[in-house]
């Protein structure tokens, strides 16, 4: 398979989804998210704890289980063959066979959701009896040995067991195992999270690596955006269930656009690049059972503006960077004030006392 950045149908489209936790308190857990994957390309998604990144993937991947509900929306799967699915309307039957094949998942510890008492092996075999049953079982075996090499582990391990690999090695067969049936999208949930740094950066470049070599797209969700403006073609930024920001890596980097984004780009140290100060960000997200009246983020914005606090946030498209903040329309504002145009999330005085709103507890200043 070949990356096809020339072809501009996106291999996943995700359209006005929206996903509730319909518990005592409903959590409005994802509203409204439009997002798009092309093929051969590593979209990431960021966002604090809590913002929506895995009822997103979990929705996408069709593994919500209840009190969770998709409201509204739809997702659209698009293969390199023309064939085009609505990844909601699946039945059970065609669940199964599209998951593995057409789109898999690497999701949050996954490394310990390898079985305990069956060998990498039998793992990886399982898979292609279920999937591929005309399979030989020389094919498997030489195809489980060739995945175990691509990720960049000896065929010896075949044999080993979960305890007898690293985490690194144990996350490396799990992203082996979402790559057996060559799917065109694979969905990354904190691949790497519980993993010391070093591990993290080589990890990273297998699958940046393996992407070229075998022209999937990638969705890489963390909450660590440093990481993606390592290995991300575009990042969508994730506040409080909604996507705020959206645009290609380089310009998130350089130029990004809503107050949230520059706050997590100070908010986390740079693996390459100049040294700067960090700050932390003030506040909390907002918790999801309380119906927000404006911009979810504007209690902890040092830029706020009168509008944010009641009116909604229109998505506005600029090419391909969109962005969900009052100071970008022209109805309610001249212009983002210069330090947000150089980057900066600047709270006025040491004491943050150029915060609108209450910053001070968990949840309390969203509500205002
Ligand atoms: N089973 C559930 N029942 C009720 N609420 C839930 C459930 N699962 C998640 N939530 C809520 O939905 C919201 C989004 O959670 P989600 O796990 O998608 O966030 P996340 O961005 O992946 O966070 P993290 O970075 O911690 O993984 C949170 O407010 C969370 O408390
Ligand atoms: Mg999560």
């Amino acid at each position: 398979m070949n990356i096809r950045s020339d072809v501009t149908e996106p291999v996943l489209a995700v359209r006005g989804l929206s996903v509730d936790y319909a518990a005592a308190d409903r959590v409005r857990a994802v509203r409204d998210v439009d997002l798009v994957l092309h093929p051969g390309e590593i979209v990431g998604l960021a966002g604090e704890s809590g913002c929506g990144k895995s009822t997103l993937a979990y929705a996408i991947s069709r593994l919500l289980r209840p009190p969770a509900l998709v409201t509204a929306g739809q997702v659209t799967f698009t293969g390199v063959d023309g064939s085009t699915v609505d990844v909601l309307g699946l039945e059970d039957e065609e669940l199964r066979s599209f998951r593995w094949s057409r789109i898999s998942m690497v999701f949050q510890s996954a490394m310990n959701t390898l079985n305990p008492v069956r060998s990498v092996r039998r793992q990886l075999h399982d898979i292609f009896r279920a999937h591929r049953p005309a399979m030989s079982r020389d094919e498997r075996d030489e195809r489980s040995a060739h995945l175990l090499e691509l990720v960049g582990i000896g065929r010896s391990r075949l044999d080993g067991f979960a305890h007898e690999l690293s985490g690194g090695m144990r996350q490396r067969v799990m992203i082996a195992m979402a790559l057996a049936l060559e799917p065109e999208v694979i969905i990354l949930d904190e691949p790497t999270t519980a993993l010391d740094v070093v591990v993290q950066r080589d990890i990273l470049r297998e699958i940046d690596r393996l992407r070229a070599e075998l022209g999937f797209a990638a969705l890489f969700i963390t909450h660590d955006l440093s990481l993606l403006l390592e290995i991300a073609d575009r990042i969508a930024i994730m506040y409080a269930g909604r996507i705020v920001e959206q645009a290609p890596a380089s310009e998130i980097r350089i130029a990004p656009q809503h107050p949230y984004t520059a706050g997590l780009l100070n908010a986390f140290p740079s693996l390459r690049g100049h040294r700067r100060a960090l700050h932390g960000m003030p506040g909390s997200p907002p918790d999801l059972t309380v119906p927000i009246a404006g911009c979810a983020f504007a209690p902890r914005c040092p830029y706020a503006i009168g509008p944010s606090h009641d009116t909604p946030p229109s998505l506005l498209q600029e090419g391909d960077h969109a962005v969900a903040c009052h100071l970008y329309d022209p109805r309610y504002s001249s212009g983002p004030p210069q330090a947000l145009r150089e980057g900066r999330f600047e709270i006025s005085g040491d004491d943050s006392s150029g915060i609108t709103g209450d910053i001070s507890s968990d949840d309390e200043g969203i509500k205002a």
